[in-house]
């Protein structure tokens, strides 16, 4: 040990890879750690150890859409830890989830009322896998066990999550640990056909029928749920073809699959919507959502089932419990509480509408950097867009992470994933501050190719 107790150096624990980090580039932090320890955050910036103000242009990790430090929220954190810091979710409730699981519910589609919490993506995930089998073998239908996830999907860590994933990295490490009866539906981008679309594609509603030869592979009554993010994020923005996701659902309805929409990202007004299902004009039989609901402040998750599955799981003694599954922290009064208040500011600032507002300013000045020959693509849809560099000769991922850290001196906290920079400013961003990240974006580019 370099320091004791009282004499903390971060610089130094960060060094030495102590707090093993996730998703990060373990050695390549520790040898520079400075650029990259956030000391604080306000509205729309990051504030570095160096002293450096960066333009947050990912909302942190998608989740903090109304900006840090906001007061309301600080205000309602302080006030709930002194009123009940903590309830028991089993057995037991509180206001606070209440309150939440009614506004949630009261924004979702027409007929999904019932909410259950989680604490993160990943366990919203598999939360909506574990109702989708406790569904069908309710109904006697318990040999409907196969998951459909979707090519480079991102569905969380948890082994539900990473096995409906489709990223290959997050997979390879762990194929040993996947859950039995899983199946992937092809990923729905053909850069041939779409390349530089602004919003939806207009081309590629047919890829939806991969659905149907797994359908003709495994027969509909092995298979109980398809998952898929509305927009696939993580991966990098990949978005929906015009009519793709209601094909998916004429499908599913067919064959008496459940279809699940993962919002983790979409969810809570990143498309200008309650949810990318009314965005995309879509019903699925459920919702995972995590992420912005508490605007990252207090980690938290969670599936919106409709009423026929609610009311499927609603059977047998009264005083048994039904589905037997939760978490300690499952809406967790302080979770619920930031909750409750950040759906009030949404409401109060209009912020879906600020959204809707700010879709044309980013899709506009993002598109301008089509003419950059290191840019093999442009995406983009509600707040959110990515853009595609061609990979350096022998070298994948090398551009990315020179943009990424490029970046950290130029005033941008950017979300590059190998060769893609994945962009979902906050809400509360301005015309400019969208202008301005696009400006930069195009001389760190410019400067790595
Ligand atoms: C669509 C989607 N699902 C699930 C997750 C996992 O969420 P978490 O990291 O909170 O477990 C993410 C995270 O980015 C996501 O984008």
């Amino acid at each position: 040990m370099s320091h004791a107790t009282g004499n903390f150096d971060p610089m130094a624990t960060a060094r030495e890879g102590t707090y093993w980090q996730p998703f990060t580039a373990s050695r390549r932090l520790s040898a520079n750690p400075a650029p990259r320890t956030m000391v604080g955050a306000e509205g729309a910036y990051y504030k570095t150890i160096e002293g450096k103000r960066l333009f947050d242009t990912l909302s942190g990790l998608w989740c903090t859409p109304l900006g840090h430090a906001h007061p309301l929220i600080a205000e309602a954190v302080k006030t709930q830890v002194e009123t009940l810091d903590f309830a028991p979710s089993f057995q037991l409730t509180h206001p606070g989830a209440l309150q939440l699981a009614q506004r949630i519910t009261s924004m979702a589609p027409d007929g999904m009322n019932h909410v259950f919490f989680a604490n993160s993506g990943s366990e919203a995930v598999d939360t909506a896998l574990k109702v989708a089998l406790g569904y069908h073998r309710t109904r006697a239908e318990g040999n409907r066990f196969r998951m459909i996830g979707r090519e480079r999907g991102y569905h969380g860590v948890g082994f539900g999550g990473m096995s409906v994933g489709g990223i290959v990295s997050n997979r390879k490490m762990f194929a040993a640990g996947m859950i039995p009866g899983v199946d992937h539906l092809r990923h729905p981008y053909v850069p041939e056909q779409m390349a530089f679309s602004r919003g939806q594609p207009a081309w590629g509603a047919d890829l939806a029928d991969d659905l149907e030869r797994l359908v003709a592979l495994h027969d509909a009554s092995t298979i109980a749920a398809v998952i898929v993010e509305p927009v696939q994020g993580s991966t990098g923005v990949l978005v929906p073809p015009v009519g793709y996701l209601q094909r998916l659902r004429e499908i599913c309805t067919r064959h008496g699959i459940l279809l699940i929409f993962d919002e983790v990202i979409t969810g809570f007004g990143r498309m200008g919507a309650a949810f990318g299902a009314q965005r995309f004009g879509v019903t699925p039989d459920m919702i995972c959502f995590a992420k912005a609901v508490t605007n990252g402040i207090v980690p938290m998750g969670g599936v919106i089932v409709t009423d026929a599955i609610y009311n499927t799981f609603m059977t047998g003694p009264e005083n048994a419990i039904e589905f037997c599954h939760g978490y300690t922290y499952s809406g967790h009064p302080l979770a619920a509480a930031v909750g409750n208040v950040v759906l009030d500011v949404m409401e109060r600032e209009d912020l879906f509408a600020q959204v809707r507002a700010l879709e044309p300013v980013l899709e506009e000045s993002i598109h301008t950097l089509s003419d950059l020959p290191v840019v093999a693509d442009i995406r983009n849809i509600g707040l959110t867009a990515a853009i595609d560099l061609k990979p350096a000769e022998g070298k994948p991922g090398a551009r990315g992470l020179a943009v990424f850290e490029a970046g950290l001196q130029q005033g941008q906290l950017l979300r590059c994933t190998a060769d893609t920079i994945s962009f979902g400013p906050p809400f509360i961003s301005t015309a400019q501050e969208l202008r301005d990240m696009v400006a930069t974006v195009r001389n760190l580019i410019s400067a790595v190719a």
